[in-house]
């Protein structure tokens, strides 16, 4: 292969529509200058570079042996979107504090210990913790009904909406050794989910949770004219903003709309669902061209010689000085 052709790979799990649209794409765009693949792996060495300029991931949540493989490839200068290492560090829990701070309204949320203790610790490794847990505190500053979810998750698993201390407690022992975050409930009159690729292409989409799985995106909103203009316009630029300073190049963020004021209420998810069966035709045929966009410039933009990684403003701003 002429070492001019540049290379993007494409490293997926389950879906099935996404990954070969995008590629097929790729490779319209590319016009055989720049390719995509599927990634193959037959072994995976230290230090070895497996050719890749860009790596699109989609599934190293699911596998760390691909996380792995992906840290090694970044080192060897792929640009891999997202960024594994970022992903590794961050959680839903410190999304919520670094939002507040870059002035994004989030709901209020406090982080709980998991309800059993994790493998190989006993009481004594917790004695830096006060048992019990300021509850009254958290009742009053949250307030009923709340919901509680995973630091760590996705895919609606684990999510749940509870009206009491009581009820709290109670739900807490279906859940394990998770790490539970509890928060105020948004009552909201309209939600959205919002793509965001390449920190600069943003594509709302309307969406009720409340609907049936396959109907969620068949949405309508309450905010309509003038009104709706400056909210659009607001939920785009916290999407940057927030996917700037996280450092994702692929990410959907979701906000609960409570008078007029969009709340962020789920922005972790660097591996979003793009399946044409759920998201429909219209966003699908979105993100498949941007993607494809994206890939390419990534692509034109490589430079052997440097890093390729997209590392968020937090990162970036810590680390001067
Ligand atoms: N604070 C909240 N207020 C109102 N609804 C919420 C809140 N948190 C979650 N939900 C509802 O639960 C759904 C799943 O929660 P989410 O935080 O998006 O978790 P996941 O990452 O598993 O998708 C959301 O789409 C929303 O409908
Ligand atoms: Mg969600």
């Amino acid at each position: 292969m002429s070492s001019k052709i540049k290379r993007i790979g494409i490293l997926f799990g389950q879906e099935d529509t996404f990954p070969w649209a995008f590629i097929d794409r790729v490779n319209e765009i590319g016009k055989g200058k720049i390719v995509a693949e599927p990634v193959l792996i037959d072994k995976v060495q230290q230090n070895v570079d497996y050719g890749y300029h860009v790596i699109i991931d989609r599934i190293s949540q699911d596998i760390p042996f691909y996380r792995s493989y992906l840290k090694n490839a970044a080192l060897q200068g792929t640009c891999v979107i997202n960024n594994p290492f970022w992903w590794s560090a961050d959680e839903k829990f410190f999304n919520n504090c670094l939002a507040e701070k870059i002035g994004i309204a989030v709901p209020k949320t406090v982080l709980l210990p998991s309800q059993e203790m994790p493998e190989d610790t006993s009481d004594q490794s917790f004695r830096n913790l006060k048992y019990p847990l300021d509850w009254e505190y958290i009742e009053n500053h949250i307030g009923f009904p709340a919901y509680m979810k995973p630091y760590a998750g996705g895919g609606w698993k684990s999510v749940y909406r509870v009206d009491s201390l009581e009820d709290t407690w109670e739900t807490l022992k279906e859940t394990g050794r998770l790490v539970m975050m509890l928060q105020e409930e948004i009552q909201f009159e309209d939600y959205y989910r919002v793509y965001c690729l390449g920190q600069k292409y943003v594509h709302i989409m309307p969406y009720e949770p409340r609907n049936p799985h396959h109907l969620r995106y068949q949405a309508s909103h309450q905010t309509e004219g003038k009104q709706l203009t400056k909210l659009l316009k607001r939920i785009t630029a916290d999407t940057i903003k927030l996917c700037t300073h996280l450092g994702y190049d692929f990410n959907t963020v979701e906000f609960a709309v409570r008078d007029g004021v969009p709340i962020a209420i789920d922005f972790c998810n660097p591996a979003p669902d793009a399946d044409i069966n759920s998201v429909g035709e219209e966003n699908f045929n979105w993100i498949v061209e941007h993607a494809a966009t994206l890939a390419v410039e990534k692509a034109k933009a490589y430079r052997k010689t440097k890093s390729n990684l997209t590392w968020g403003e937090f990162v970036r701003k810590s680390t001067q000085s």
